[in-house]
């Protein structure tokens, strides 16, 4: 079992001057001194004493091989987190040091890993920043144990760690931006007390707050420096949580019972500790962590491990067995098994295969090209547009169940399971559109001469009989019963529409929603375009309360990302029809880019952008 330590640092040897490239003052920067060190400085403030195992793999490696540690697992530094700057900063940064932190494990050997940052101010950049990096080989993030006033129970929070749960990845804990800055001004007191007061708080907010409770079990989320004071601490929250009801938070069991969803590292530096740590979280949930390279870090990495007393089989699951399963990595038995397995499993007739169970075959037989003799182009032509409509039939699955969820908000206004659920499903809906906007430009590779080739071939197919994409546009609430028409040849999708025409769209859903829960007055007199004005004042009070309304809040933004992408693909789609047929009318007899122009101005959810209005008012 190899050993592997989750919690270790690094700085690049260089980074562009941060302050210059953002405009503001206190970015972190890089002093070399002598061969091999180098200090790190905060604007004018001396920060730490750094060496050459920050930056170079070369030393890295050697130091791993005298301590006996087969892989590290490497993330920034707290101080790089910026998540009290202005996102698009923090987002460069944490891009810098992202990409930087995966050069230098590309010299690794194997052995180096990381963990990126994200902005975590900004919850859409945080998740798209960590699904790049997961791509890109990051094995998951590090964040900060608080984002200012916010705990990691806050709704944007837990949406995110929900994301890193759906991209696989481990998410380690840090503390930073140390409470009480004015009275641990000395002797390293925000490292000593601040940061196990920290830690313990990150886990608390987590417990209490009922994220553990949102958050699905598959979530791998590990709190470093032992969990700080918490397994101290715990029996005392356990009582205070049995005898004041004031102490329960909105989690739906005592604390104690949380234990199972989280992990700590090893970076206590004291034998009974960790024996604590472990007898509190059980072996199977402290990991080798060190803080090396750093002055505060374990000096000979895996050593307090190894001259513990615990048993040879807890040893082994504290330096590497939990850790390979945190990070995801393939087991040394999984991997021995693998190997040792001469041949795949064949199976039989009655299983399912790959190939059966997607349908494989009857996919690849569904592309029929017009053209004879066939044009190059026309197969991809086909598959573009099919692509297109297997993902909006995702989108209206899953916009159904947004729906479904926000009805349940509805007839149970206290509940935030629905709300935190609606906005889940909304993230992948704009995630999913977002392809959608991009997948144009493959289409882009097709020569205007090649689409004339075959053009004249579909008329008057079109778009416009894009059952879904209508079906998409009732859903959301922009119905125009004008558009049946072009349905009349399939009497099935007339009728489908004719259904979605009657059925409370997204957007009855959402006010339903909000009227239920008293947010929205209702005048039964009062005119469309007051009825307009009641709907945006609600949303305008949702935004005017972020307190009371993170969760709610959480749902309007993702709306509004929705809306905003939907236009960006209605553009897109415009941009490519300029460039493949010029300003000529459409197949579907439309007068081509100018109609579809028109449809830029078509909103889903005008109110929400009304509210912005009002809100600068
Ligand atoms: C060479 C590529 C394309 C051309 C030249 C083109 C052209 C057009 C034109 C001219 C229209 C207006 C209706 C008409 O008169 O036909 C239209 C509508 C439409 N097209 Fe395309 N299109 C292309 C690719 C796509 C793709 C890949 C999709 C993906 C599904 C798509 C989906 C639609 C939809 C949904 C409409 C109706 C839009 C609305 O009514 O708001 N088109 N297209």
């Amino acid at each position: 079992m190899p050993v592997i330590d989750i919690h270790n640092h690094f700085f690049p040897r260089q980074w562009p001057d941060l302050a210059a490239r953002y405009g503001t003052s206190n970015w972190p920067w890089i002093r070399h001194t002598e061969d091999g060190k180098a200090e790190i400085m905060v604007g004018d403030r001396f920060f730490r004493q750094i060496y050459s195992a920050c930056w170079d793999a070369e030393v890295r490696l050697k130091e791993m091989d005298r301590d006996g540690v087969d892989m590290q697992v490497l993330s920034a530094t707290p101080v790089l987190f910026a998540y009290d700057r202005p996102v698009e900063h923090a987002l460069d940064c944490a891009r810098l040091f992202n990409d930087a932190v995966l050069e230098l494990c590309a010299q690794g050997k194997g052995r180096l890993k990381s963990l990126c940052q994200v902005p975590l101010q900004n919850i859409d950049a945080s998740c798209n920043e960590l699904s790049r990096c997961m791509r890109s080989g990051h094995l998951g993030v590090q964040i900060g144990n608080h984002v200012g006033a916010k705990n990691l129970d806050d709704p944007g929070i837990v949406t995110f760690l929900h994301h890193c749960a759906d991209e696989g990845a481990a998410v380690l804990v840090h503390p930073w931006d140390m409470l009480g800055a004015e009275r641990m001004s000395n002797y390293m007191m925000p490292w000593t007390v601040g940061m196990p007061a920290e830690t313990q708080l990150g886990i608390v907010a987590m417990i209490l707050g009922g994220a553990f409770d949102k958050l699905p079990a598959t979530l791998r989320i590990c709190f470093a420096h032992g969990g700080g004071s918490f397994a101290f601490l715990l029996g005392r929250l356990q009582n205070a949580w049995q005898h004041h009801p004031v102490a329960h938070g909105v989690c739906e069991l005592p604390p104690r019972q949380y234990l199972n969803r989280f992990s700590v590292d090893s970076a206590v530096f004291d034998d009974r500790a960790l024996q604590f740590v472990v007898g509190t979280m059980g072996a199977e949930r402290v990991m080798l962590g060190s803080d090396y390279p750093f002055p505060l870090g374990e000096h000979r990495v895996g050593s307090l491990i190894r001259a513990s007393s615990l048993t040879a089989g807890e040893k082994a699951r504290l330096l590497g067995e939990n850790a390979t399963a945190f990070l995801g990595l393939p087991s040394a038995q999984t991997s021995t098994a693998a190997s040792e397995q001469k041949s795949p499993i064949v199976p039989s007739d009655e299983q399912l295969t790959y190939s059966s169970y997607l349908k494989v075959p009857e996919l690849l037989a569904l592309q029929h090209p017009q053209s004879v003799p066939e044009h190059h182009d026309e197969l991809l032509f086909i598959i573009v547009h099919q692509t297109y409509e297997l993902w909006f039939r995702e989108l209206l699955h899953d916009l159904d169940a947004v729906v479904a969820n926000l009805q349940g908000a509805a007839a149970n206004p206290t509940s935030r399971d629905e709300v935190y659920e609606a906005a889940r499903l909304l993230r992948r809906c704009t995630e999913i559109t977002r392809v959608l906007v991009e997948q144009f430009t493959i289409l882009e590779t097709m020569l205007p001469t090649h689409f004339m080739a075959f053009r004249a071939k579909l008329e008057p197919a079109s778009g416009f009989q894009s059952e879904q994409f209508r079906e998409l546009e009732f859903l959301c609430g922009l119905k125009d019963e004008k558009m049946l028409r072009y349905h009349r040849p399939t009497p099935e999708a007339h009728a489908q529409l004719e259904r979605r025409l009657r059925e409370p769209s997204l957007h009855d859903a959402l006010f339903d929603a909000l009227r239920s829960m008293g947010k929205l007055q209702v005048d039964g007199t009062a005119t469309e375009r007051e009825r307009f004005d009641l709907r945006a004042h609600a949303i305008l009070s949702l935004y005017r309360d972020e307190r009371s309304n993170r969760d709610w809040i959480d749902v309007c933004e993702r709306l509004t990302e929705f809306d905003a992408l939907v236009v960006s693909w209605r553009l897109r789609h415009i941009q490519l029809v300029e460039r493949v047929i010029g300003v000529r009318m459409g197949t579907g007899g439309s007068a081509g880019a100018s109609y579809l122009k028109h449809t830029l101005d078509k909103k889903f959810f005008p109110e929400l952008w009304e509210a912005r209005t009002l809100l600068t008012e």
